[in-house]
């Protein structure tokens, strides 16, 4: 048995092709169900739904033997617990520091909000910078607006977001895509399935 873990919304509508060209196909339309288990046309492959922070989570812990997650979720996620074979380059985007437009300089340490706590005490403390990180866990881009923040740590896309909200990009952190991450033990236990599964995405990534 393979299961397969990954959220629902961005990363499931952009897997979902992918999954396809390697003949793995949910047998109900999952965007009508509220199953968290979904059986695939593979008898021995399932995908199982959860939230995409819980991704890494369930694949540590074997919950799962294999997972799809950002990359911005594995860099907040402690440690080297599990495997990343292979880059998907799906769901891109970048992890950024952002401010006010009009943003003048700020005495003092300076407040970063973010969701991506871990990842921006690790940039800051690279630079040797002090700062305070305000945990939130959605809508970043509305701390400054009010006061909360001087600056924010999110993803960005398109920008905008940022731009709908008055900020601008100031710092690049990293640049985001969706992999594939594998349990330690499955990757031994299964290695002939895992392996055959991870050979045939990257195919399908390389040549489409
Ligand atoms: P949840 O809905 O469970 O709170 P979420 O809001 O992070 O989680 P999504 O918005 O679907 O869920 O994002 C899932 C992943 O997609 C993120 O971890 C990130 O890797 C990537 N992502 C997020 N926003 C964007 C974006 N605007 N453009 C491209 N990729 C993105
Ligand atoms: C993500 C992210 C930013 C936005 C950036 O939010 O948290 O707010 O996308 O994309 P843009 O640069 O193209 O505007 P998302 O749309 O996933 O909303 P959510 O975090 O509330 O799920």
């Amino acid at each position: 048995m393979l299961t397969i873990a990954l959220s629902k919304g961005r990363i499931f509508d952009e897997a979902m092709p992918l999954l396809a060209k390697v003949d793995i196909r949910p047998v109900t339309d999952p965007q009508r169900s509220r199953k968290l288990i979904l059986p695939t046309n593979q008898e021995d492959v399932t995908l199982v739904i959860i939230r995409a922070n819980d991704v890494p989570t369930y694949v540590e812990y074997g919950a799962a033997d294999i997972g799809i997650a950002g990359k911005d979720v594995l860099m907040e996620y402690a440690g080297d617990s599990v495997y990343e074979p292979l880059d998907l380059g799906l769901a891109r985007c970048k992890l950024m520091l952002a401010g006010p437009r009009d943003a003048t300089n700020v005495v003092g340490r300076l407040r970063v909000a973010t969701k991506y706590v871990n990842t921006t005490r690790r940039y800051f403390a690279a630079k040797g910078t002090q700062v305070e990180i305000i945990r939130l866990y959605g809508s970043m881009e509305l701390a400054p607006l009010l006061g909360l923040a001087d600056r924010i740590v999110d993803l960005v896309d398109t920008g905008n977001t940022l731009k709908a909200n008055g900020l601008i990009p100031l710092e690049h952190i990293a640049d985001i895509s969706s992999w594939v991450i594998v349990n330690k033990a499955s990757m031994k236990m299964k290695h002939v399935r895992i392996k055959a599964f991870v050979q045939q995405l990257a195919q399908i990534v390389e040549h489409g």
